[in-house]
């Protein structure tokens, strides 16, 4: 087991409360009063690169954003020209949002590279180990303004889909035109991108999401893999008519179809194993107290472990819709909006995690679990091996405002990254 000399606990105790207190400040920058929500290619998102590249700079790193709006720092090798190890996670937020999701991950990458940093001849910071160090700001993981997630790690990876120029926000604002008013060129987007083997990997640390952490009493996990998702918007047609004069077998309610659909969506994903759908928005339209609604629209967000049965269960749903909406005399279509395969993170950056969380907090056998959650992971996992590290989100309460992290959690898992970056290291290139 690699060890690292040198890591003193008060430096990552600091390190820890400059992230909790950095976490605080980004908190601060949001669309609404009270409450987190920073979306992409927002004022705020521009802010928050700001932060973030003020930050890495300080921590001794070069900084650039990217064509896709991502705020990358680079803490180079002796050599500047071989492949980096890319760390990182995103600064976008869901509405309403708590302050660690993606964020402290960003903020732990770049107390890494304050850790791993020294002076060369010439007084620049350079890694200490045999890669350099990327810390990425991914701009867009949880898809809140387009639907579409993982678009600025997408860039990343090369696999940019020009079908996304025309997606709109829910003010109609295409995600070409959006670009343009942050002051990106869509036609660059490909700078973006990294080839295959330009990276050493990507590793990221993230709040777990969910309660399993938190139950066992321990403060981090080795990810074995991150779930595949798939996103819908679905529309549902009947007839708006009074809604005193209507008569129950005359009445064509999209509300009630949609609403039916929701109930479905639990029962037959409640009946498989890890298998994960919610209908997150419902609309009625034209949305009167005295109308029988005409129009409905739902979102659909549909997760499992494995691609197959994911899809599997998706067509089951479909079915179920099909029969719910021919026995009220609806129509109905769904638009995928999303789509995302499930990653098995790479075998030797689980160990290297797992090494590192042993190295960090002595536990004999830390856990691993599978992530139901989405992450830039599943998008980087085209271009690089990728590896992840949990840490124990309290009640499993995220996508909240009451979302949390200890301090001292993030300081075991700062360290235990840092061991897993040695590890790595150490292999053989
Ligand atoms: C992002 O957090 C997602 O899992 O949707
Ligand atoms: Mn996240
Ligand atoms: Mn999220």
């Amino acid at each position: 087991m690699t060890r690292l000399a040198g890591l003193d606990p008060a430096d990552l105790a600091t390190a820890a409360r400059r992230i909790m207190a950095r976490c605080d400040e980004l908190a601060r920058v949001s669309a609404a009063d009270g409450a987190i929500t920073r979306v992409y290619l927002s004022p705020e998102h521009a802010r928050v690169n700001a932060l973030a590249a003020e930050w890495m700079r300080e921590a001794g790193m070069t900084t650039r954003q990217d064509a896709a709006g991502n705020q990358l720092g680079l803490l180079p090798a002796a050599d500047p020209d071989v492949p980096s190890l890319m760390l990182g996670s995103h600064l976008d937020t869901v509405i309403d949002a708590g302050r660690y999701d993606g964020i402290v991950g960003v903020l732990m990458a770049i107390e890494a590279v304050r850790l791993l940093r020294r002076r060369d001849d010439a007084g620049q910071w350079r890694s200490t180990l045999r890669f350099g160090i990327e810390v990425a700001a991914f701009s867009d993981e949880e898809g809140t303004r387009f639907g579409k997630a993982l678009l600025g790690s997408s860039a990343v990876a090369g696999t940019w889909d020009n079908a996304w120029w025309d997606l709109e926000d829910a003010g109609g604002v295409s995600l070409r035109d959006a670009f343009r008013e942050f002051g990106l060129d869509p036609s660059r987007i490909g700078e973006a991108a990294r080839r295959p083997g330009e990276l050493v990997g990507y590793l990221e640390a993230h709040i777990e999401q969910g309660p399993e952490l938190d139950r066992r009493g321990e403060s981090l996990a080795v990810v074995s893999s991150i779930a595949s998702a798939r996103r819908f918007q679905i529309l549902v047609e009947g007839e708006s008519r009074h809604a005193g004069g209507t008569p129950y077998d005359m009445r064509r309610d999209a509300l009630l179809g949609a609403s039916e659909s929701a109930l479905a969506v639990e029962r037959l994903c409640r009946a498989e194993h890890h298998i994960i759908g919610t209908v997150g928005q419902l609309e009625a339209f034209p949305g009167a107290v005295n109308v029988v609604p005409g129009e409905a629209r739902f979102s659909l967000d549909l997760r499992g472990e494995f691609d197959g049965a994911r899809d599997a269960v998706w067509s089951g749903i479909s079915r179920e819709i099909d029969a719910i909406m021919g026995r009220r005399g609806l129509r109905w279509q769904a638009h995928e909006v999303h789509s995302a395969p499930a990653v098995f993170c790479d075998p030797l950056l689980q160990d290297v995690v797992r090494e590192g969380i042993v190295a960090g907090t002595g536990a004999k056998d830390p856990v691993t679990l599978f992530s139901p959650a989405g992450h830039d992971g599943m998008a980087l996992g085209t271009v690089a091996p990728v590896g992840m590290l949990f840490l124990r989100n309290p009640d499993g309460i995220s996508h909240h405002p009451a979302e949390s992290v200890s301090a001292g959690d993030v300081a075991l898992g700062l360290r235990a990254l840092v061991e897993a970056i040695a590890h790595i290291s150490a292999e053989p290139a």
